[in-house]
Protein backbone atom coordinates (compact mmCIF):
# COMPACT_ATOMS: atom_id res chain seq x y z
CA UNK A 1 0.00 0.00 0.00
CA UNK A 2 1.01 3.54 -0.91
CA UNK A 3 1.36 5.70 2.40
CA UNK A 4 0.14 9.18 1.43
CA UNK A 5 2.26 10.99 4.28
CA UNK A 6 5.58 10.04 2.99
CA UNK A 7 7.45 13.75 3.91
CA UNK A 8 10.80 12.48 2.44
CA UNK A 9 10.75 14.83 -1.28
CA UNK A 10 9.80 11.82 -4.49
CA UNK A 11 13.16 10.46 -5.76
CA UNK A 12 13.78 12.48 -8.54
CA UNK A 13 12.04 10.42 -10.96
CA UNK A 14 11.64 13.22 -13.44
CA UNK A 15 12.19 16.72 -13.45
CA UNK A 16 9.06 18.87 -12.81
CA UNK A 17 10.43 21.91 -14.27
CA UNK A 18 10.15 20.45 -17.54
CA UNK A 19 7.08 18.84 -17.07
CA UNK A 20 5.61 22.21 -16.57
CA UNK A 21 7.08 23.30 -19.08
CA UNK A 22 5.39 21.68 -21.49
CA UNK A 23 1.59 22.28 -20.57
CA UNK A 24 1.29 26.33 -22.16
CA UNK A 25 -1.55 27.08 -19.83
CA UNK A 26 0.62 26.99 -16.38
CA UNK A 27 2.47 29.98 -17.30
CA UNK A 28 -0.41 32.25 -17.62
CA UNK A 29 -1.81 35.01 -14.78
CA UNK A 30 -4.96 34.48 -13.30
CA UNK A 31 -6.06 38.07 -11.99
CA UNK A 32 -2.70 39.21 -12.05
CA UNK A 33 -1.54 36.38 -9.94
CA UNK A 34 0.31 33.06 -11.24
CA UNK A 35 -2.06 30.34 -12.15
CA UNK A 36 -2.00 27.31 -9.29
CA UNK A 37 -4.06 25.00 -10.90
CA UNK A 38 -5.51 22.38 -8.25
CA UNK A 39 -8.66 21.41 -10.53
CA UNK A 40 -6.68 18.32 -12.67
CA UNK A 41 -9.78 15.87 -11.09
CA UNK A 42 -12.53 18.13 -13.24
CA UNK A 43 -10.24 18.08 -16.29
CA UNK A 44 -6.55 18.08 -16.59
CA UNK A 45 -4.90 20.69 -18.71
CA UNK A 46 -3.10 19.34 -22.02
CA UNK A 47 0.73 19.12 -22.76
CA UNK A 48 1.89 21.38 -26.26
CA UNK A 49 2.41 17.76 -27.45
CA UNK A 50 -1.74 17.03 -27.07
CA UNK A 51 -2.37 20.58 -29.03
CA UNK A 52 -0.23 19.94 -31.27
CA UNK A 53 -1.24 16.76 -32.93
CA UNK A 54 -5.55 17.99 -32.80
CA UNK A 55 -3.68 20.94 -34.21
CA UNK A 56 -1.96 19.39 -37.30
CA UNK A 57 -4.92 16.93 -37.77
CA UNK A 58 -7.05 19.88 -38.29
CA UNK A 59 -4.40 21.94 -40.43
CA UNK A 60 -2.72 18.97 -42.72
CA UNK A 61 -4.56 15.43 -41.92
CA UNK A 62 -8.08 15.90 -41.42
CA UNK A 63 -10.69 13.78 -43.02
CA UNK A 64 -13.90 11.90 -42.66
CA UNK A 65 -12.68 8.04 -41.06
CA UNK A 66 -13.68 4.70 -42.42
CA UNK A 67 -15.24 5.94 -45.62
CA UNK A 68 -13.35 7.57 -47.87
CA UNK A 69 -10.81 5.89 -50.21
CA UNK A 70 -8.82 9.16 -50.79
CA UNK A 71 -5.70 10.18 -49.32
CA UNK A 72 -6.96 12.39 -46.48
CA UNK A 73 -9.74 9.92 -45.18
CA UNK A 74 -6.97 7.09 -45.45
CA UNK A 75 -4.46 8.87 -43.22
CA UNK A 76 -7.40 10.14 -40.79
CA UNK A 77 -8.52 6.64 -40.36
CA UNK A 78 -4.75 5.60 -39.68
CA UNK A 79 -4.23 8.04 -37.23
CA UNK A 80 -7.65 7.47 -35.69
CA UNK A 81 -6.91 3.99 -35.46
CA UNK A 82 -3.87 4.04 -34.21
CA UNK A 83 -5.36 5.74 -30.95
CA UNK A 84 -7.36 2.15 -30.18
CA UNK A 85 -3.99 0.69 -30.61
CA UNK A 86 -2.25 2.90 -28.26
CA UNK A 87 -4.93 2.65 -25.87
CA UNK A 88 -5.24 -1.43 -25.83
CA UNK A 89 -1.58 -1.51 -24.97
CA UNK A 90 -1.71 1.68 -22.42
CA UNK A 91 -4.13 -0.52 -20.35
CA UNK A 92 -3.01 -4.25 -21.80
CA UNK A 93 -6.47 -5.08 -23.52
CA UNK A 94 -5.67 -8.61 -25.04
CA UNK A 95 -7.75 -6.96 -28.48
CA UNK A 96 -7.48 -3.43 -29.96
CA UNK A 97 -11.60 -4.42 -30.94
CA UNK A 98 -12.05 -4.55 -27.34
CA UNK A 99 -11.37 -0.49 -26.96
CA UNK A 100 -14.85 1.30 -27.70
CA UNK A 101 -14.27 5.06 -28.47
CA UNK A 102 -17.12 6.96 -26.72
CA UNK A 103 -17.76 10.49 -25.96
CA UNK A 104 -16.47 9.93 -22.31
CA UNK A 105 -16.60 8.24 -19.21
CA UNK A 106 -20.76 9.60 -18.70
CA UNK A 107 -20.81 7.80 -22.46
CA UNK A 108 -19.22 4.49 -21.44
CA UNK A 109 -21.52 4.04 -18.38
CA UNK A 110 -24.59 4.60 -20.16
CA UNK A 111 -23.51 2.46 -23.12
CA UNK A 112 -23.36 -0.74 -20.87
CA UNK A 113 -26.23 -0.04 -18.37
CA UNK A 114 -28.53 0.42 -21.09
CA UNK A 115 -26.88 -2.14 -23.59
CA UNK A 116 -26.13 -4.70 -21.23
CA UNK A 117 -28.43 -4.12 -18.85
CA UNK A 118 -31.22 -3.84 -20.58
CA UNK A 119 -30.59 -7.36 -22.23
CA UNK A 120 -29.23 -9.16 -19.08
CA UNK A 121 -31.60 -7.22 -16.22
CA UNK A 122 -34.69 -8.60 -14.49
CA UNK A 123 -37.39 -7.57 -11.72
CA UNK A 124 -35.43 -7.84 -8.65
CA UNK A 125 -32.20 -8.34 -10.02
CA UNK A 126 -29.63 -6.08 -8.11
CA UNK A 127 -26.72 -3.62 -9.20
CA UNK A 128 -24.36 -3.14 -6.65
CA UNK A 129 -22.57 0.27 -6.81
CA UNK A 130 -21.06 2.09 -3.64
CA UNK A 131 -21.41 5.46 -1.76
CA UNK A 132 -18.19 6.82 -3.07
CA UNK A 133 -19.67 6.89 -6.74
CA UNK A 134 -19.36 10.02 -9.11
CA UNK A 135 -23.45 10.59 -10.63
CA UNK A 136 -22.16 9.38 -14.17
CA UNK A 137 -22.47 5.69 -11.96
CA UNK A 138 -25.14 6.00 -10.29
CA UNK A 139 -27.80 7.78 -12.56
CA UNK A 140 -27.64 5.13 -15.50
CA UNK A 141 -28.04 1.85 -13.68
CA UNK A 142 -31.39 3.86 -11.86
CA UNK A 143 -32.32 4.49 -15.18
CA UNK A 144 -31.96 0.91 -16.38
CA UNK A 145 -33.14 -0.81 -12.88
CA UNK A 146 -36.39 2.00 -13.61
CA UNK A 147 -36.95 0.09 -17.14
CA UNK A 148 -36.18 -3.22 -16.32
CA UNK A 149 -37.54 -3.17 -12.33
CA UNK A 150 -34.03 -4.06 -10.62
CA UNK A 151 -32.50 -2.35 -7.91
CA UNK A 152 -30.08 -0.30 -7.30
CA UNK A 153 -28.05 -0.96 -3.74
CA UNK A 154 -24.75 0.94 -2.84
CA UNK A 155 -22.24 -0.53 -0.35
CA UNK A 156 -22.08 2.07 2.61
CA UNK A 157 -18.89 3.54 3.44
CA UNK A 158 -17.22 4.93 7.33
CA UNK A 159 -15.96 8.70 8.59
CA UNK A 160 -13.07 8.18 6.21
CA UNK A 161 -14.69 7.49 3.55
CA UNK A 162 -12.95 3.86 3.16
CA UNK A 163 -14.18 1.22 1.27
CA UNK A 164 -15.15 -1.56 3.62
CA UNK A 165 -14.86 -4.52 1.91
CA UNK A 166 -16.72 -6.74 4.33
CA UNK A 167 -20.03 -5.20 4.10
CA UNK A 168 -19.61 -4.99 0.27
CA UNK A 169 -18.97 -9.07 0.18
CA UNK A 170 -21.83 -8.92 2.39
CA UNK A 171 -24.25 -7.46 -0.35
CA UNK A 172 -23.27 -9.77 -2.86
CA UNK A 173 -26.27 -11.97 -3.08
CA UNK A 174 -27.69 -14.45 -5.73
CA UNK A 175 -29.54 -11.42 -7.53
CA UNK A 176 -26.54 -9.26 -7.80
CA UNK A 177 -26.47 -9.17 -11.31
CA UNK A 178 -23.26 -6.61 -11.95
CA UNK A 179 -21.02 -4.78 -10.00
CA UNK A 180 -20.46 -0.96 -10.97
CA UNK A 181 -17.71 0.75 -8.92
CA UNK A 182 -14.77 3.45 -9.05
CA UNK A 183 -10.62 2.79 -9.09
CA UNK A 184 -10.41 5.77 -7.34
CA UNK A 185 -13.04 8.85 -5.93
CA UNK A 186 -12.84 11.78 -7.06
CA UNK A 187 -14.52 13.42 -4.42
CA UNK A 188 -12.34 12.45 -1.45
CA UNK A 189 -9.50 10.38 -3.70
CA UNK A 190 -10.20 6.76 -2.01
CA UNK A 191 -8.65 4.14 -3.59
CA UNK A 192 -10.55 0.44 -4.00
CA UNK A 193 -8.95 -2.57 -4.14
CA UNK A 194 -10.17 -3.09 -7.69
CA UNK A 195 -8.57 -6.79 -8.15
CA UNK A 196 -9.88 -8.12 -5.15
CA UNK A 197 -13.24 -7.02 -5.63
CA UNK A 198 -13.20 -8.41 -9.36
CA UNK A 199 -11.63 -11.51 -7.94
CA UNK A 200 -14.61 -11.59 -5.00
CA UNK A 201 -17.27 -10.60 -7.50
CA UNK A 202 -16.47 -13.34 -10.37
CA UNK A 203 -16.14 -16.07 -7.94
CA UNK A 204 -19.92 -15.69 -7.51
CA UNK A 205 -20.24 -15.64 -11.53
CA UNK A 206 -20.76 -11.30 -11.26
CA UNK A 207 -19.50 -8.90 -13.76
CA UNK A 208 -17.86 -5.89 -12.62
CA UNK A 209 -17.39 -2.71 -14.06
CA UNK A 210 -14.85 0.09 -13.14
CA UNK A 211 -15.01 3.45 -12.96
CA UNK A 212 -11.71 4.14 -14.39
CA UNK A 213 -11.62 8.29 -14.49
CA UNK A 214 -9.38 8.52 -12.10
CA UNK A 215 -7.82 5.48 -11.16
CA UNK A 216 -6.70 5.55 -15.54
CA UNK A 217 -4.48 8.73 -14.13
CA UNK A 218 -3.44 8.35 -10.61
CA UNK A 219 -2.62 4.75 -10.88
CA UNK A 220 -3.04 3.15 -14.29
CA UNK A 221 -4.73 -0.42 -15.11
CA UNK A 222 -3.76 -3.82 -16.75
CA UNK A 223 -7.44 -4.93 -17.25
CA UNK A 224 -6.10 -8.37 -18.22
CA UNK A 225 -4.63 -8.39 -14.77
CA UNK A 226 -7.27 -6.90 -13.12
CA UNK A 227 -9.72 -9.67 -15.03
CA UNK A 228 -12.33 -6.72 -14.95
CA UNK A 229 -15.41 -7.10 -17.43
CA UNK A 230 -15.64 -2.99 -18.50
CA UNK A 231 -13.53 -0.19 -17.36
CA UNK A 232 -13.93 3.61 -18.65
CA UNK A 233 -12.06 6.59 -18.57
CA UNK A 234 -12.11 10.21 -20.21
CA UNK A 235 -9.24 11.49 -22.21
CA UNK A 236 -9.95 14.92 -20.89
CA UNK A 237 -8.79 13.94 -17.35
CA UNK A 238 -5.67 12.10 -18.82
CA UNK A 239 -4.17 15.28 -20.10
CA UNK A 240 -5.88 14.34 -23.47
CA UNK A 241 -8.72 16.42 -25.15
CA UNK A 242 -12.38 16.45 -23.97
CA UNK A 243 -15.20 14.50 -25.92
CA UNK A 244 -13.20 11.53 -26.12
CA UNK A 245 -13.30 8.66 -24.02
CA UNK A 246 -13.10 4.71 -23.63
CA UNK A 247 -14.99 1.93 -22.91
CA UNK A 248 -13.52 -1.40 -22.62
CA UNK A 249 -15.07 -4.23 -22.61
CA UNK A 250 -14.14 -8.35 -22.72
CA UNK A 251 -14.75 -8.96 -26.16
CA UNK A 252 -17.29 -12.15 -25.52
CA UNK A 253 -19.27 -9.82 -23.51
CA UNK A 254 -19.24 -6.63 -26.35
CA UNK A 255 -20.42 -9.40 -28.84
CA UNK A 256 -23.08 -10.23 -26.69
CA UNK A 257 -24.46 -7.09 -26.47
CA UNK A 258 -27.28 -4.79 -28.60
CA UNK A 259 -25.63 -1.57 -30.39
CA UNK A 260 -26.41 1.44 -28.17
CA UNK A 261 -26.92 3.60 -31.06
CA UNK A 262 -27.88 3.42 -34.63
CA UNK A 263 -26.38 5.22 -37.60
CA UNK A 264 -23.40 5.22 -40.06
CA UNK A 265 -20.31 3.23 -39.33
CA UNK A 266 -22.22 0.45 -36.67
CA UNK A 267 -24.06 -0.81 -39.39
CA UNK A 268 -22.75 -4.14 -42.11
CA UNK A 269 -26.21 -3.58 -44.05
CA UNK A 270 -29.63 -1.63 -43.83
CA UNK A 271 -32.31 -2.18 -45.83
CA UNK A 272 -36.00 -0.74 -44.51
CA UNK A 273 -37.03 -3.69 -43.06
CA UNK A 274 -34.07 -4.77 -41.13
CA UNK A 275 -30.26 -4.23 -40.45
CA UNK A 276 -27.25 -5.84 -39.71
CA UNK A 277 -24.51 -4.35 -37.11
CA UNK A 278 -20.60 -4.04 -37.98
CA UNK A 279 -18.21 -6.47 -35.83
CA UNK A 280 -16.86 -4.80 -32.81
CA UNK A 281 -15.35 -2.20 -32.04
CA UNK A 282 -17.69 0.11 -34.58
CA UNK A 283 -20.69 -1.80 -33.33
CA UNK A 284 -20.95 0.77 -30.78
CA UNK A 285 -19.54 3.61 -32.88
CA UNK A 286 -22.41 5.41 -34.59
CA UNK A 287 -21.71 8.81 -36.51
CA UNK A 288 -18.95 10.12 -37.14
CA UNK A 289 -16.81 10.44 -34.08
CA UNK A 290 -14.42 13.10 -32.28
CA UNK A 291 -11.72 12.47 -35.04
CA UNK A 292 -9.11 15.17 -33.82
CA UNK A 293 -10.16 14.65 -30.11
CA UNK A 294 -8.90 10.79 -30.39
CA UNK A 295 -5.76 11.80 -32.35
CA UNK A 296 -4.87 14.42 -29.43
CA UNK A 297 -5.43 11.65 -27.15
CA UNK A 298 -2.92 9.27 -28.64
CA UNK A 299 -0.17 12.29 -27.98
CA UNK A 300 -1.85 12.06 -24.80
CA UNK A 301 -1.63 8.16 -24.21
CA UNK A 302 2.05 8.97 -25.29
CA UNK A 303 3.07 11.19 -23.05
CA UNK A 304 1.69 9.67 -19.92
CA UNK A 305 3.39 6.52 -21.15
CA UNK A 306 6.85 8.54 -21.26
CA UNK A 307 6.74 9.55 -18.56
CA UNK A 308 5.45 6.36 -16.64
CA UNK A 309 2.38 5.57 -13.60
CA UNK A 310 6.12 4.56 -11.24
CA UNK A 311 6.85 8.14 -11.88
CA UNK A 312 3.72 9.71 -12.03
CA UNK A 313 2.83 8.07 -8.70
CA UNK A 314 6.30 8.53 -6.66
CA UNK A 315 5.53 12.44 -7.12
CA UNK A 316 2.09 13.04 -6.59
CA UNK A 317 2.58 11.00 -3.75
CA UNK A 318 4.83 13.43 -2.36
CA UNK A 319 2.69 16.18 -3.33
CA UNK A 320 -0.18 14.93 -1.81
CA UNK A 321 1.90 14.15 1.84
CA UNK A 322 3.26 17.27 1.96
CA UNK A 323 -0.46 18.72 1.13
CA UNK A 324 -1.83 16.37 3.93
CA UNK A 325 1.25 17.36 6.66
CA UNK A 326 0.36 21.13 6.12
CA UNK A 327 -3.34 20.89 5.85
CA UNK A 328 -3.53 18.84 8.86
CA UNK A 329 -1.49 21.67 11.10
CA UNK A 330 -4.27 23.78 10.43
CA UNK A 331 -6.69 24.17 13.35
CA UNK A 332 -9.80 25.08 11.59
CA UNK A 333 -9.31 22.94 8.53
CA UNK A 334 -11.81 19.57 8.55
CA UNK A 335 -10.80 16.75 6.20
CA UNK A 336 -13.06 15.09 4.35
CA UNK A 337 -12.16 11.59 3.48
CA UNK A 338 -8.99 10.22 5.39
CA UNK A 339 -8.88 6.27 3.57
CA UNK A 340 -5.60 5.13 4.21
CA UNK A 341 -5.07 4.53 0.23
CA UNK A 342 -5.92 7.34 -1.67
CA UNK A 343 -4.91 8.89 -4.86
CA UNK A 344 -3.98 12.91 -5.23
CA UNK A 345 -6.95 14.56 -4.33
CA UNK A 346 -7.86 15.80 -0.80
CA UNK A 347 -11.74 17.21 0.17
CA UNK A 348 -11.77 19.69 3.10
CA UNK A 349 -13.58 22.56 4.95
CA UNK A 350 -12.84 25.56 6.62
CA UNK A 351 -14.44 26.20 9.77
CA UNK A 352 -17.46 28.50 9.69
CA UNK A 353 -16.78 29.22 5.57
CA UNK A 354 -19.05 28.04 2.62
CA UNK A 355 -16.71 26.14 0.66
CA UNK A 356 -18.17 28.58 -2.44
CA UNK A 357 -16.80 31.59 -0.16
CA UNK A 358 -13.58 29.79 -0.48
CA UNK A 359 -13.45 29.19 -3.48
CA UNK A 360 -14.18 32.47 -5.06
CA UNK A 361 -11.47 34.20 -2.63
CA UNK A 362 -8.74 31.57 -3.63
CA UNK A 363 -9.54 32.49 -7.16
CA UNK A 364 -8.46 36.11 -6.62
CA UNK A 365 -5.43 34.84 -5.71
CA UNK A 366 -4.95 32.75 -9.12
CA UNK A 367 -5.53 29.02 -6.81
CA UNK A 368 -7.95 27.04 -8.75
CA UNK A 369 -9.60 24.41 -7.13
CA UNK A 370 -13.26 22.56 -7.10
CA UNK A 371 -15.70 23.77 -4.72
CA UNK A 372 -18.97 21.87 -4.15
CA UNK A 373 -20.64 18.23 -4.18
CA UNK A 374 -18.24 16.87 -6.84
CA UNK A 375 -21.10 15.04 -8.77
CA UNK A 376 -21.08 13.07 -5.55
CA UNK A 377 -24.16 14.06 -3.67
CA UNK A 378 -24.87 10.74 -2.14
CA UNK A 379 -21.25 11.00 -0.86
CA UNK A 380 -21.46 14.16 0.46
CA UNK A 381 -24.83 13.15 2.44
CA UNK A 382 -22.97 10.37 4.27
CA UNK A 383 -20.53 13.21 5.76
CA UNK A 384 -23.93 14.89 6.39
CA UNK A 385 -22.24 18.07 4.48
CA UNK A 386 -23.30 20.12 0.70
CA UNK A 387 -19.74 19.82 -0.48
CA UNK A 388 -16.26 20.48 0.16
CA UNK A 389 -13.50 21.95 -1.17
CA UNK A 390 -11.30 20.41 -3.28
CA UNK A 391 -7.46 20.40 -4.22
CA UNK A 392 -6.67 17.85 -6.90
CA UNK A 393 -2.93 17.35 -7.70
CA UNK A 394 -1.23 15.94 -11.23
CA UNK A 395 2.01 15.90 -12.94
CA UNK A 396 2.73 19.18 -12.76
CA UNK A 397 2.02 20.08 -9.99
CA UNK A 398 4.68 21.20 -7.12
CA UNK A 399 5.26 21.61 -3.16
CA UNK A 400 5.26 25.68 -4.13
CA UNK A 401 1.48 25.02 -5.55
CA UNK A 402 0.97 23.20 -1.99
CA UNK A 403 2.04 26.38 -0.56
CA UNK A 404 0.44 29.00 -2.36
CA UNK A 405 -3.01 27.15 -1.59
CA UNK A 406 -2.17 27.72 1.87
CA UNK A 407 -1.06 30.93 1.79
CA UNK A 408 -4.93 31.46 -0.34
CA UNK A 409 -6.35 29.53 2.86
CA UNK A 410 -5.15 32.61 5.05
CA UNK A 411 -6.72 34.71 2.73
CA UNK A 412 -9.91 33.42 2.98
CA UNK A 413 -9.75 32.96 7.44
CA UNK A 414 -8.60 37.07 6.75
CA UNK A 415 -12.05 38.00 5.47
CA UNK A 416 -13.75 35.85 7.32
CA UNK A 417 -12.47 36.96 10.33
N1 LIG B 1 -15.98 14.40 -12.50
C1 LIG B 1 -15.30 15.66 -12.55
C2 LIG B 1 -14.87 16.10 -11.19
O1 LIG B 1 -14.62 15.28 -10.35
C3 LIG B 1 -16.03 16.68 -13.29
O2 LIG B 1 -14.73 17.28 -10.95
Amino acid sequence: MVSPVRLQPAPDLFDVARIRADFPILSREVHGKPLVFLDSAASAQKPQVVIDAVRHCYEAEYANIHRGVHYLSETATHNYEATREKVRAFINARETKEIIFVRGATEAINLVAASWGGANLKPGDEILITALEHHSNIVPWQMIAEKTGALVRAVPTDETGDFLFERFEDMLTPRTKIVAITHASNAIGTVVPIKDVVATAHARGIPVLIDGCQGIVHRGVDVQDVDCDFYVFSAHKLYGPSGIGVLYGKADLLEAMPPYQGGGDMIETVSIARSTYAALPHKFEAGTPNIAGTVGFGAAIDYVAAIGHDAILAHEDDILGYALERLRGLNDIQLVGTAPERASIISFLIDGVHPHDSGTILDQAGIAVRVGHHCAQPLMDHFDIAGTVRASFAVYNTRADVDALIDGLQDVRKVFA
